[in-house]
């Protein structure tokens, strides 16, 4: 059966999985505002589920892990980002997914953090491909499409070899992060080294859709690398950043001080409702975002930092007599 991914409108512009940013708020702030091709989940370790569930002798429903993979209809297609070094695992978890009622399973093959790593997870797996392409089959077990988001290498670039071994398993799509593991994200992204990676593509698994990622601010750049490399589609995650609009083109630079206000207020409602478990501080990354670029931001910005509810930010846009809701 033909797959979600075969009958996307190429090229795709697909939103980034990022912890605590891409969250359920954020992405129904953007699928209200401009929903991307795809739309990951943040990741989620897939032996914390089982594990959980397993400790306190819980349904899966109960499972407070579960709450990160809550998603609403309107963000399909919604893949879920799961890691593990443990085919088991994946295969639960994948399943649990494919329960959910996800439109795929992405693995996280990329992640640079210790903690991941030291489980044998995330960038750790590109020096483990037999595992790595183990790991690949336990997803597919849910029936749910399968993709891989990963590097160019850990210590140095390897695509001739890394890349074949996944695309060995012709994963529905392929997110390449184009910096090895060990630049972590302090050199510019190899977009030179998109071509290669296209053409492994063509010649190990050619039904697999090639993704490029790192440093596209805009969508204007992301369709510019797509007609310059070939590659089937970006992923754009950091532009995202205070411009729930990327995806349709915007540039954060033409986003209004009141339209910032306003998203940022909504986004605070969304983050109360669906994450009641985080923490409020968790927003902040988005008030350095959102609030710039005007006379008098930086003051605001200060007091919303120091604000720990949704009532206190309002106290606040108040305060500043800002219109912050159509109501
Ligand atoms: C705050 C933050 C959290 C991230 N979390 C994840 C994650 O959960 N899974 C993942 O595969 N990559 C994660 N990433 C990496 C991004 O998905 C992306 O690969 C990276 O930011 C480079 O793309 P960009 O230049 O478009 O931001 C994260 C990045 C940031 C900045």
């Amino acid at each position: 059966m033909e797959s979600f991914w075969q009958k996307l409108n190429k090229p795709l512009f697909v939103l980034a999985p990022m912890a605590d940013v891409t969250d359920p708020a954020y992405r129904r702030l953007i699928a209200e505002y401009a929903p991307p091709s795809v739309m990951w989940t943040e990741f989620v370790s897939a032996d914390g589920l089982y594990h959980t569930r397993e400790k306190a002798g819980m349904k899966d429903s109960e499972n407070p892990l579960v709450r990160d993979l809550l998603f609403r209809e309107g963000e399909r297609p919604i893949v879920a980002q799961l890691f593990s070094s443990r085919p088991e695992m994946m295969s639960y978890a994948a399943k649990l997914c494919a329960e959910l009622g996800f439109d795929g399973v992405d693995i996280n093959m990329g992640c640079p953090d210790r903690s991941i790593e030291k489980q044998g997870c995330g960038a750790a797996m590109i020096k483990s491909p037999e595992n790595a392409k183990a790991i690949i089959r336990a997803a597919r077990e849910s029936g749910l499409p399968v993709s891989v988001k990963t590097r160019i290498g850990y210590n140095q670039e390897t695509l001739d070899e890394w890349i074949p071994e996944l695309l060995s398993e012709a994963p529905e799509a392929l997110t390449v992060h184009l910096r090895t593991r060990k630049e972590m994200s302090n050199v510019s992204a190899h977009w030179d080294l998109m071509p290669r990676i296209v053409a492994l593509r063509d010649k190990h698994s050619p039904k697999t859709l090639i993704l490029g990622n790192g440093d596209i601010k805009t969508l204007a750049e992301a369709k510019q690398k797509v007609e310059e490399t070939g590659c089937d589609g970006v992923m754009l995650g950091r532009a995202v950043f205070g411009n729930p609009w990327l995806f349709t083109g915007r540039e954060t630079s033409e986003i209004l001080p009141e339209e910032r206000i306003k998203a940022l207020y909504t986004l605070a409602v969304y983050f109360n409702e669906l994450t009641p478990a985080k923490h409020f501080h968790i927003l902040k990354k988005h008030f350095k975002a959102f609030v710039q670029g005007w006379p008098g931001a930086a003051e605001l910005r200060s007091e919303l930092m120091q604000t720990g509810s949704l009532e206190e930010l309002t106290a606040v846009l108040d305060q500043h007599k800002l219109v912050y809701s159509d109501a």
